[in-house]
């Protein structure tokens, strides 16, 4: 339960070995990326709608270790998943819009036997957006890529983890440098054009832009970023130095429940709330995001919105509200503020956004008694997974034990299927994806 180091020694290790022999080649060859997951403590569900988002990694992640294959055969196993994939660089053409909404972010419909024929299909992704860019790609990889445990499913993004160590894995081997901003955009590729998932760019941002202990402030529509660096952090009454850690606590949730509405139909239902009041406003030929409303001209029409898409506007405009004071609060060290509005956010997410499900919502209920926390909220897309937390770095081990013991009361058979081990994990924040 306690802090790791991520990555270890002895997992570089173990995977430079694995790839040597999978290779026939000796370990010095082998290149690793690692590729870190992200939390978004502020800024849920207003990516796709060109909204601000704040964001960090964490010290857990994906590892692809590799070796250019001198040809273009690509060869990949999996730590996770059954089977290897192997195809030509040459073959990839066209998206596949194989994985349904469901199937990747809320994991209704996908059973254990698809995703194991499936998860070759980002490395598959990742050469289509390369190479339907215009870069032109010789090389394939022999590689092997594992999470860190339990970890997947859970919304902590796993998969732009791997997308963008695909990426990084090809161009390192093609020699192609690419900066932070393109890689961006090529994982909006894998997961937009694709997957078919019409999410926004919150978590390759993360992934390929933070920096250890900042946040990442991502602006989803002009695409502009900036690193707030806080101070020493400080109890704001008694000015006594303070530090933080990040629980992830684990609902056992892998599968969505099938009453979830979707990922993709929440972002139709923003939309539609955007084509509404941009009409009221006399802007109907702009594209219909959110972010193209003037908060002064909801605040005159969404009394007219029906209810519903009044609750995702509703969201929308106050989780942007609630970025902005996040940052400040982050910038001038107030731990206390920023974690109120992270609690702000997740009951936002639960009242105006509606996704989240019982154990879950039980889950974020449980951290918001915990002993030193200062915020709480659901991870990613909310409809299955972990919250995440910050704590008082004090009281971390105390906080998890609670959480551990309270969810297990409300939920015994979910609590059983987690590793006891990770159902309360402590953290740390990380760098950005990076070849090793
Ligand atoms: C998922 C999506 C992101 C973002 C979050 C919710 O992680 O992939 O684009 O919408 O959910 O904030």
């Amino acid at each position: 339960m306690g802090e790791l180091p991520w990555p270890s020694k002895a997992e570089l290790d173990g995977l430079r070995k694995m790839v040597a022999e999978m290779a026939g080649k000796g370990t010095e060859k082998v290149r690793v990326v690692v590729s870190p997951y992200r939390i978004c403590p502020l800024g849920a569900h207003i990516d796709h709608q060109g909204g601000t988002v704040s964001a960090m990694t964490i010290n857990r992640g994906i590892l692809l270790g590799f070796v250019p294959s001198g040809d273009s055969q690509v060869l990949l196993c999996s730590g996770q998943f059954k089977g290897e994939v192997r195809f030509s660089v040459d073959e990839i053409k066209h998206p596949k819009h194989f994985v349904k909404e469901n199937d990747k972010i809320n994991g209704s419909g996908s059973s254990k036997q698809q995703e194991e024929c499936n998860w070759g299909n980002y490395a598959r992704g990742a050469i289509y957006a390369l190479q339907s860019r215009g870069n032109h790609l010789t090389q394939g990889i022999i590689g092997f890529v594992c999470g860190s445990e339990d970890l997947d499913s859970s919304g902590l993004s796993s998969s732009a983890a791997v997308g963008i160590a695909y990426l990084l894995a090809f161009e390192s081997a093609n020699n192609l440098a690419m900066s932070p901003a393109e890689n961006i955009e090529y994982d909006r590729l894998i997961e937009n054009e694709y997957l078919g998932l019409k999410n926004g760019i919150l978590d390759q941002s993360a992934i390929l832009l933070s920096s250890y202990g900042c946040l990442t402030c991502m602006n989803c529509k002009t695409k502009e970023h900036k690193l707030v660096h806080p101070p020493k952090f400080q109890n704001h009454e008694t000015g006594i130095k303070k530090a933080y850690k990040v629980l992830l606590a684990f609902s056992g949730l892998k599968q969505a429940l099938t009453s979830n509405p979707g990922y993709n139909h929440r972002v139709a239902e923003c939309q539609a709330a955007a084509r509404f009041l941009l009409k009221s406003s006399g802007n109907e030929g702009m594209e219909p995001l959110l972010s193209n409303v003037e908060p002064r001209t909801y605040e005159t029409h969404k009394c007219k919105l029906e209810p519903s898409l009044a609750r995702r506007a509703e969201h929308y405009f106050s989780e942007n509200m609630r970025v902005i004071k996040g940052l400040e609060a982050w910038a001038s060290g107030n731990l206390e503020d920023f974690g109120e509005l992270i609690s702000a956010s997740g009951l936002s997410s639960i009242q105006n956004y509606e996704c989240g499900c019982e154990p879950l919502i039980q889950l974020y209920e449980i951290l918001l008694r915990a002993p030193g926390v200062y915020g709480a909220r659901f991870s990613g897309a909310g409809f299955r997974g972990c919250c995440i937390a910050f704590v008082d770095a004090n009281c971390a081990i105390e906080a998890a034990s609670f959480v551990r013991n309270e969810y297990k009361k409300l939920q015994p058979k979910l609590a059983s299927q987690i590793n006891q081990e990770n159902v309360v994990l402590i953290c740390d924040t990380a760098d950005c994806a990076r070849v090793i």
